[in-house]
């Protein structure tokens, strides 16, 4: 039996502005909850029990995951009243573990899309007997990631944070948001207050002398902190770049959900997703983008690397390139997006408004 913590709190966690209510975990990718691919990816390797951790309302999860039956993994909710940091939420999810002090725990940061294999990095762990594993990989710029050095075995030396100074940019190796703690290491937390794992216990087991063991894996890996991620994400999972068992359909160019219509003449392509109910016409051309349910593209408009909310409206002829149009915004016809553009839920952009190239 394998156990994980999944970590789904914090800041920032509303995908803003496409959704007005719904946390980001829950905002579909590749046609499911984000969410239901980091389960469903556990489960496939091994994991048979997940307690949740989250400083949101557990009716958010429940209705759709419930006792995660379905995924074939046991799953329980914890809820923190005040947000407890990375560390603190997985020393008050440990509650819920049932595993003896040497066993192996998983932790998987909530917003990360990899293709690790799971039970390697267990099994890992276990061959240097290790009191917590990391998943590391390299990245071109790492100032926004936890920098973790590691010497010739993978033992690491240190962990910094978001490094402040370029004096402290001493690797390209990051922590990737998956761990296994000895499970025992997980009981030295601190309880009750506010902990992070990265900027308090990560230093101060290495600073004790407990053995951190890094291991660099180049898989596919993605942080979905940025919209355009999470719409990358959605996308390489319909294609099949990454795998998940929970991408309801084959894999493919696009994934037409029950209820979609696509009109002859669209063009679907790059692991496009149409939702629910959501309405495509004919002559759009729609590449590597999301649609949710309910949401219409026009005739003749072009979207591409974009997502479009709920029940949002894009107009005929219109442009869309690495836009997102917030749940319920109605797009006139003859606009163009382009460049990270975010359209505030329920906005109302008339007809023929934006434009980004010469006005002929
Ligand atoms: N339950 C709970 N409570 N979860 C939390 C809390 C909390 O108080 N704070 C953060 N989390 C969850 C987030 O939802 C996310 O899934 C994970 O913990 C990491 O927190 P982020 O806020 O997303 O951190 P980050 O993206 O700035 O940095 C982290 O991830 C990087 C990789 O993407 C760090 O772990 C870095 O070291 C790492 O490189
Ligand atoms: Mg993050």
């Amino acid at each position: 039996m394998t156990e994980a913590i999944l970590l789904v709190g914090g800041q920032g966690t509303r995908l803003r502005p496409v959704t007005v209510n719904t946390p980001k975990p829950m905002v579909p990718a590749a046609g499911v909850p984000f969410l239901a691919h980091q389960i469903a990816r556990a489960a496939a390797a091994g994991v048979t029990h997940i307690v949740m951790a989250t400083c949101y309302l557990a009716e958010v999860f429940e209705p759709y995951f419930g006792d995660g039956s379905a995924f074939g993994v046991s799953l329980e909710y914890v809820v923190e009243d005040e947000p407890l940091g990375t560390g603190g939420a997985i020393r008050n999810a440990a509650r819920r573990l049932t595993g003896g002090p040497d066993e192996p725990v998983l932790v998987f940061n909530g917003d990360i899309l990899t293709g690790l294999d799971i039970a390697g990095l267990v099994d890992a762990h276990r061959a240097v007997d290790a009191d917590v594993t990391l998943h590391l990989v390299r990245v071109e710029d790492p100032r926004a990631f936890g920098l973790v050095p590691t010497d010739p075995e993978g033992r690491v030396l240190a962990f910094t944070e978001k490094p402040q100074t370029p004096e402290e940019i001493v690797t390209d190796q990051i922590n990737a948001g998956c761990y296994v703690f000895r499970r025992g290491v997980i009981d030295s937390i601190p309880d009750g207050r506010p902990v992070s794992v990265e900027r308090e216990t990560f230093p101060g087991l290495l600073a004790s002398g407990a053995r951190l063991h890094g291991v660099t894996e180049d898989t596919y890996w993605l942080d979905l902190g940025k919209p355009e991620s999470f719409v990358q994400a959605s996308a390489d999972l319909v294609r099949g770049v990454v795998s998940s068992p929970a991408v309801p359909g084959p894999r493919g160019e696009a994934l037409v959900l029950p209820g979609a219509k696509v009109a002859d003449g669209a063009l679907l392509s790059g692991g496009t997703v149409v939702g629910v109910g959501a309405r495509v016409e004919a002559g759009a051309v729609v590449a590597g983008s999301i649609v949710l349910d309910g949401a219409v593209v026009g005739e003749d408009t072009r979207v591409t690397a974009s997502l479009i909310g709920s029940g949002a409206s894009v107009g005929s002829r219109t442009v869309l390139d690495g836009a997102v149009i917030g749940d319920g915004a109605v797009i006139g016809s003859d606009n163009e997006l382009r460049a990270g553009v975010r359209v505030w839920c329920e906005s109302e952009l008339p007809a023929g408004s934006v434009r980004f190239s010469s006005d002929r």
